[in-house]
């Protein structure tokens, strides 16, 4: 088992972990970065989503041995980015959740098309948003919520 290095929210860090464990794991357990929710566990909900390298990738997915060396945001580091508050912000006023389990996916999944798509429109918006799962809303109000930010 060798040290793991890698970036999360923008200071480097070092685990010795097994080669196979799951960054959602690392996260959650490791550093206690609890927003990354994890529910299916297998990479269908986007509950887990984080950004890594630039990406939106389920946390439930990578494992250690793939963050060698790269950038990870979680939902806790978010706040360093004016974008993903635009974006927060925006959610709220439409009340885009209820329960807000997967309210960190969706917000991180928004933020990553925006950091790359500041005009990104509702075909793009779907198709970021096409990994991400909601029990609760019907997805009506989070569209209202990505678009608005948009704007
Ligand atoms: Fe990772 Fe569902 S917990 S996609």
């Amino acid at each position: 088992m060798s040290a793991i290095a890698f970036r999360l929210n923008g200071e480097m860090r070092s685990i010795a972990t097994p080669a196979e464990t799951r960054l959602s794991e690392i996260l959650r357990d490791q550093y206690l970065q609890t927003a990354t929710k994890v529910a299916c566990g297998i990479g269908r909900c986007g509950a887990c989503t984080v950004m890594m390298n630039g990406q939106a990738v389920n946390a439930c997915l990578v494992m250690a041995w793939q963050i060698e060396g790269a950038d990870i945001v979680s939902p806790e580091g978010l706040g360093a980015f004016e974008t993903a508050r635009i974006v927060k912000a925006a959610l709220i006023e439409e009340n885009a959740f209820q329960c807000g389990y997967c309210a960190p996916g969706f917000l991180m999944a928004l933020t990553v098309l925006f950091l790359s798509n500041r005009q990104a429109g509702e075909p793009e918006i779907l198709s970021a948003l096409e990994g991400n799962l909601c029990r609760c809303t019907g997805y009506h109000s989070i569209l209202r919520g990505a678009l608005s930010a948009a704007n």
